[in-house]
């Protein structure tokens, strides 16, 4: 039996609002649960803070009083099952709690299987970030779908983001000439010295549409869209003919009135691009990936982080009580980096 409270976030409604605010959440205390048979424990460490968890809990997938959903990286305190032992470090998706069951019977994780961490091959956080969900998802939508060639122009819209500086390295590890759009000026200068693109261009400035232009003196050849909205409008007549989209994301959407679902936005677009130039858009869902590509890509990216090819920046928020406002200043662009809430140290 593990002792200790097990504080928790709830959905405490199905939000109203386009983005969250502090009624959409409760703070509760519970008992830290016993493992069954085949069951773990655990302590969470990291919590993970996405963009789709506010399209589920707007859309109803996530229903009011229940725990909110996220991944984590967390340690094993109590095993019923032998694959685990007390204190290993466990990917899984633990929720918005302090402590949660992984193992038989619980099937939370969806289509990201838990499993065990090498605290040695990587930072253990890394499990919720460039070799987690999101770096897979910039491997899928980039090398997977678009399979972009030497010499070819890569956009990428969020670049400094969590997905984002994964595709824009990826991209120039590739050998090709590398466009971020980003937000603040800082988050430009990383993208250009800090990751290496060949350019960041912020969406802010007035002049957005032409600085992009600007930036990419050969068209766009793959975009990798995360955006949405202006960004998008911006990138689409740069397109070469025989280009190709990665739709992974329109986050500039997820405030809007249909409860935060762009597909409709996505076809649209997708089908205007398609008709006038030959452009392939592709939809992108990580989750159709991971049985194909999931060992691939962690070998892949495990080498590029160990050799220092790929660098990542963490936007590290400290304190479990803070997860509501951690998501919130990320849907709003207040992030700098992969935003990970702190629950307990490692
Ligand atoms: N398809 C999939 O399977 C899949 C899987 C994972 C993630 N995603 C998607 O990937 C995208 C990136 O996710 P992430 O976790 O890496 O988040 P993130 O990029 O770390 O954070 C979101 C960023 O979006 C930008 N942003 C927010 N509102 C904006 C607006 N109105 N206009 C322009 N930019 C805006 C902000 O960057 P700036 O300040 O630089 O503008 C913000 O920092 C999201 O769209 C997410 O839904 C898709």
């Amino acid at each position: 039996m593990v002792e200790g409270i097990n504080h928790q976030w709830l959905l405490a409604r199905t939000p109203t609002e386009g983005l969250p605010s502090a009624d959409d959440f409760q703070w509760v205390e519970g008992a830290v649960p016993d493992p069954a048979d085949g069951q773990v424990v655990s302590r969470t460490v990291y919590l993970s803070m996405d963009p789709y968890q506010w399209v589920r809990r707007r859309s109803g997938v996530e229903e009011p009083g229940g725990v909110c959903h996220g991944r984590t990286v967390s340690q094993v305190m109590a095993s019923r099952d032998p694959q685990y032992a007390e204190g290993d470090y466990l990917f899984n998706t633990n929720g918005w709690q302090e402590y949660g069951v992984t193992g038989e019977g619980i099937t939370n994780f969806g289509y990201m299987f838990p499993r065990k961490l090498d605290p040695d091959l990587a930072p253990i956080s890394t499990a919720i970030g460039v070799m987690g969900m999101l770096g897979l998802t910039g491997y899928s939508g980039l090398i997977v779908q678009c399979d972009p060639q030497p010499g070819e122009t890569v956009v990428v819209s969020a670049a400094s983001g969590g997905v984002g500086q994964v595709v824009g390295q990826l991209a120039k590890i590739r050998g090709c000439r590398t466009v971020g759009i980003a937000g603040a000026d800082e988050k430009c200068a990383f993208v250009a010295e800090d990751l290496g693109l060949d350019a960041c261009v912020s969406h802010l400035a007035p002049d957005f549409p032409e600085q992009l232009a600007a930036a990419c003196p050969d068209g766009c050849d793959v975009y990798f869209e995360n955006v949405g909205g202006p960004v998008f409008e911006a990138v689409l007549p740069l397109l070469n003919p025989n280009s190709r989209i990665s739709l992974c994301g329109m986050i500039s959407q997820y405030a809007n009135d249909d409860g935060g679902v762009p597909r409709d936005a996505w076809q649209a677009a997708g089908q205007a691009v398609f008709d006038r130039q030959n452009v392939t858009v592709h939809d992108l869902f990580v989750g159709n990936y991971v049985e194909d590509y999931q060992e691939v890509f962690l070998n892949e990216m495990g080498g590029y982080v160990q050799e220092g090819r790929v660098r990542y920046r963490e936007d590290r928020w400290e304190g479990f009580e803070k997860a509501p406002e951690a998501f919130g200043a990320m849907l709003r662009g207040g992030n700098f980096g992969k935003t990970i809430v702190v629950v307990s140290p490692e």
